[in-house]
């Protein structure tokens, strides 16, 4: 994929990987709109110079509505990043959870995204050639425990990325998938493991988008893939290092 030229859009694009993504691609030549709830961070980005939406992703309506406004005001969207996320911590057992945190857990990291994603494949199809590009996590391929829900979130996506590649295969939308490592953003400020700086993460990942790498990722997350399938007792001793 050339990375200039192109015309993307980022959810989760007000804070952490999706911000310092959207700063990155839109000094190399893109059209950057970050797509995000927050309204504060939404006026702090169109500060910046980004257009922005606003849309909270665990609410149909406003998807559809946001879904139409991308379609008629960038019908030359080629570029859409499944980036927005939200991580809840908590014993699944010991506590009892509100059920609306699980919920909204589930709407924001999976069924906003693929209900976003189905609405824009046909302004996407309009392009030459487009990208989905969507991030995952490590917990993806194995279950924290204290993040049951959010490991079944990322699950979810990491099956919706390899199946929606396998059905738009013959079409001009490629499927990508992103699995951040342990990364320092907000999303992670409570966490004293070690962090990779986001800007470190982005000099990594910008090459493997470019190449159009199928897992754009860093080397531990691959081999952490490989320990989760063959060892999973260490898996889990690994991801209980933090607590
Ligand atoms: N950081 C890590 O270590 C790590 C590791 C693996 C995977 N990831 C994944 O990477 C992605 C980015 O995470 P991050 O670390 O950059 O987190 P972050 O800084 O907390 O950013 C999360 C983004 O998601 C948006 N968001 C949350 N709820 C939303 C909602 N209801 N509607 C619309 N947007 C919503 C937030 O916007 P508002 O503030 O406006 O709600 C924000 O822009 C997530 O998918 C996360 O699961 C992160």
């Amino acid at each position: 994929m050339k990375l200039s030229n192109q015309t993307i859009l980022i959810t989760g694009g007000t804070s952490g990987i999706g911000l310092a993504l959207g700063k990155a691609l839109r000094e190399k030549g893109n059209q950057v709109i970050l797509l995000g709830r927050n309204q504060e961070k939404l006026v702090a980005a169109s500060g910046l110079g980004f257009e922005t939406i606003s849309c909270d992703l665990s609410k149909i309506a406003d998807i559809e509505a946001a879904s139409v406004l991308i379609q008629n005001k960038y019908p030359q969207l080629n570029l859409l990043f499944n980036n927005a996320g939200i991580q809840y911590n908590y014993n699944f057992l010991e506590q009892v959870i509100p059920p609306n945190k699980i919920a909204q857990e589930i709407q924001v990291n999976v069924s906003g995204q693929i209900i976003l994603t189905q609405l824009l494949i046909p302004v996407l199809s309009n392009a030459e050639q487009a990208w989905i590009i969507n991030t995952t996590s490590g917990l993806g391929m194995h279950p924290k425990k204290d993040g049951l829900v959010y490991s079944a979130s990322k699950a979810a996506m990491r099956n919706f990325t390899r199946g929606l590649r396998t059905v738009l295969q013959k079409s001009s939308i490629k499927v990508l998938e992103f699995i951040p490592p342990v990364t320092d953003t907000p999303m992670t400020s409570g966490r004293a493991e070690n962090k990779m700086p986001v800007q470190r993460l982005i000099d990594l990942i910008l090459p493997q988008i470019e190449k159009e790498r199928s897992m754009i990722t860093v080397p531990i997350m691959r081999l952490f893939e490989w320990i989760a399938f063959l060892f999973p007792s260490l898996a889990d001793r690994i991801l209980s290092k933090g607590d």
